[in-house]
Parts: structure tokens; sequence; C-alpha cells
């Protein structure tokens, strides 16, 4: 690929999110509707990616990983906050900019079975983004199809087979072919191998590793699982009920966690070796994540956090530095924290 002067200028943060805000309305009332509440799904989150980086989310089911990337596409409007893609806030586009922003910004879903539409070809899926944005005549843009099928590790003579004649990891392959169709800078994969066998998640993600080199892909790469996300990202942000609760570079997220909650996370993930494996101690955290409709006061996590001392009821912990600027955590005793 040639190298614009626009992307040779272009800064290192690809993605500067601040004070990102996602609250859903709860309402009561048929014809007239109150607003009653609101479900907390993101809560004044930060964070940066840089170009040609991966940062991996993780956190529990209904901790807000799937709304931020889906507000980060501008599937939602956020509540508040700032969404700087290159500069440029996302979150205040609307009509054509929206439009040639979501050009670069593109996002990979969970389930292959769901996101892809039964009753088309795959290279009528595949081609459908090339198209709305006319990138080309039929003629070019079915080559260009070919090429991305055969990009993913698909055999160009599939384009005219329908997504019931293919595996779920043949399928995850159409997605990110779909997706890459109109050259993104910004990748969202969101739990891109959690529907899929155990044997063939290695291949999709090694599929979108590759794929990140050879187009200088840049990744959002959310996850429930730490043992994938150590694969592919270079820093982690861990989430718990709609905060970013400590982020870091991934290998100083699993040496040396400063929450307990990442380092809970991290002791249920599995080692290897049965010899450690067997003397190490599982953290198993009591009671289920709280509803985000209501938010515990003071520390959200002090419900479970088995360090939760009374100072954590009343007053919530700042998201600051610990450790050198690049590790951040939200914890009055994150220097108490010890590795797993
Ligand atoms: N459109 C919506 N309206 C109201 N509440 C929503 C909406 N979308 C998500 N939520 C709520 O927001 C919270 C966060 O949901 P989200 O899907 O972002 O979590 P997640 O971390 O992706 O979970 P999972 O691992 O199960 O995919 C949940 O409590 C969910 O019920
Ligand atoms: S602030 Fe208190 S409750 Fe919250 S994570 Fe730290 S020790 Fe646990
Ligand atoms: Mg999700």
């Amino acid at each position: 690929m040639v190298e614009t002067q626009q992307t040779a200028v272009a800064s290192k943060t690809m993605l500067d999110v601040r004070g990102l805000k996602m609250y859903f309305p709860l309402t009561r009332g048929v014809i007239l509707q109150r607003t009653i509440g609101y479900v907390r799904a993101v809560d004044d989150i930060s964070f940066t990616i840089e170009r040609g980086q991966t940062l991996g989310l993780v956190g529990e089911s209904g901790s807000g990983k799937t709304t931020i990337g889906r507000t980060l596409i501008r599937l939602y409007k956020p509540t508040a906050g700032e969404i700087l893609f290159e500069g440029e806030d996302l979150a205040k586009l609307h009509g054509e900019g929206l439009r040639q922003m979501r050009r670069r910004v593109q996002m990979v879903f969970q389930d292959p079975y769901a996101s892809l539409n039964p009753r088309f070809t795959i290279g009528s899926l595949v081609s459908e983004p090339m198209h709305i944005y006319k990138l080309g005549t039929a003629k070019e843009i079915r080559e260009r199809t070919e090429e991305l099928l055969r990009v993913v590790g698909l055999r160009p003579e599939y384009i005219d087979r329908y997504p019931h004649e293919f595996s779920g990891g043949q399928r995850q392959r159409i997605a990110v072919a779909r997706a890459l169709s109109i050259n993104p800078e910004l990748v969202i994969a969101d739990e891109p191998v959690s529907a899929l066998d155990v044997s063939i998640r290695a291949q999709v993600l090694n599929l979108l590793q590759r794929l990140q080199q050879q187009f200088h892909l840049t990744y959002l790469f959310v996850s429930h699982d730490l043992s994938v996300v150590r694969h592919v990202a270079d820093r982690i942000a861990v989430m718990y009920l709609g905060k970013i609760v400590e982020i870091a570079d991934r290998d100083e997220l699993y040496t040396a966690p400063k929450h307990p909650y990442t380092r809970a996370l991290l002791s249920a993930v599995p080692i290897p070796d049965p010899k450690i494996e067997r003397q190490r101690q599982r953290i198993i955290l009591s009671g289920d994540l709280p509803s985000p409709i209501n938010i515990p006061a003071g520390c959200r996590f002090h419900t479970r956090c088995p360090m939760a001392q009374s100072i954590c009821r009343e007053i919530e912990p700042k998201f600051e530095a610990k450790e050198g600027r690049e590790h951040y955590a939200a914890c009055h005793f994150a220097e108490k924290v010890t590795p797993v």
C-alpha cells in the first residue's frame, strides 16, 4: 500500500475516547412515556488506542463491552463524551460526515450466524459495502471480492454460495472479508471467536493477526476471555459494570495487576502446567454483577471485592496512574494488590 502524506504525518494515537457515557433510558407508560431511570451501560470511560496496535477489552457478561463498540461506530448516539478519531470527534458527526467515518471504522460481530443475512450469496455480502460506497465498477468489485475471499483463506469459487453452506469459522472469515472490503483503519472485533469451536479459534485469531500486519489495521478486540486477549493485545483494558477499572500493557497487567477485579479474572485463567495449576489460588467472586440501573455507591466493585474496606462503600476511587504513566487503575488499595 502506498503511504499517503496524510497517514505519514498522522499522530500515533488513532482513537482517543474521553469521558464516554452511554445511558439507555428506562421508560414507563404507553402513550405518555416517562423516564424512570437509566441503564448506565457505559459510565464515563476514557482510553486511547495507538495506530497499528490492539487494545483488548475484557470484562464479564453485561459489563458494557459491546455497548462501547456499538457507540464507537455510532450505532448509538453517546449520552456524553468525545470519541476523537484522528482528532475528529465522531460523537458529533451526522449525515455525510458520519457516513464517511463509517468507512474507516468497521465492526466484526460475535455471532457469524446472526450477522450474515442468509438470503444473500457470500459474494453479495462481501461486496455490499463496496457498492454502497461506489468503490469501482461491477467488474472491479467482483474481482476485489474474489481477492478478499482469497485473503481470508476461502476459495473464490465460493462466491455464489450461501452462508448456510459454511461452517462457523468460515462464516467469520466471510464477515471479516466484508468488514475489510472498504479498507477500514480501525476494526472493532466483538468476541470474534467466542461462538466458534475451540479447535478453529486459533485459525481465526491467526487470520486477524496476519490481516493486521498486511493492512496496517488498528484493533479494539473485545472478549470476556483473558487467555484469548493475551494472544492478541498490546494493551488490555478491564471493564466492570460500565467502567474501565484498569488499563496497562499486556505483560504488566498479567504480572502486576493493580485492581482486585483484574486479579480475580487472572486467577481464573488456566495455566498449562498442571503442577502450578494445582497450587494456584483461585479467587471466586461472591454474588452476581449488580444491575447497571442501580450501581453501588463508592467503588462499584465493593459488593464483591475481597479487599473492600469501609472507605470503599463511600468514596469512589479515582482512575489514576499507578507505577508509571501507562498503567492506570481505580482502587483505593492498588498498591496492596499482589500478583496471582
Ligand atoms: N439497547 C439497550 N437498551 C437497554 N439496555 C441495554 C441495551 N444494550 C445493552 N444494554 C444493557 O447494558 C449492559 C451492558 O450490555 P453489553 O451488551 O454492552 O455488555 P457486554 O459486556 O457486551 O456483555 P456480553 O459479554 O454478554 O456480550 C447490560 O446490562 C445490558 O442489558
Ligand atoms: S476501592 Fe475498595 S472495593 Fe474497590 S476495588 Fe479497591 S479495595 Fe476493592
Ligand atoms: Mg457483548
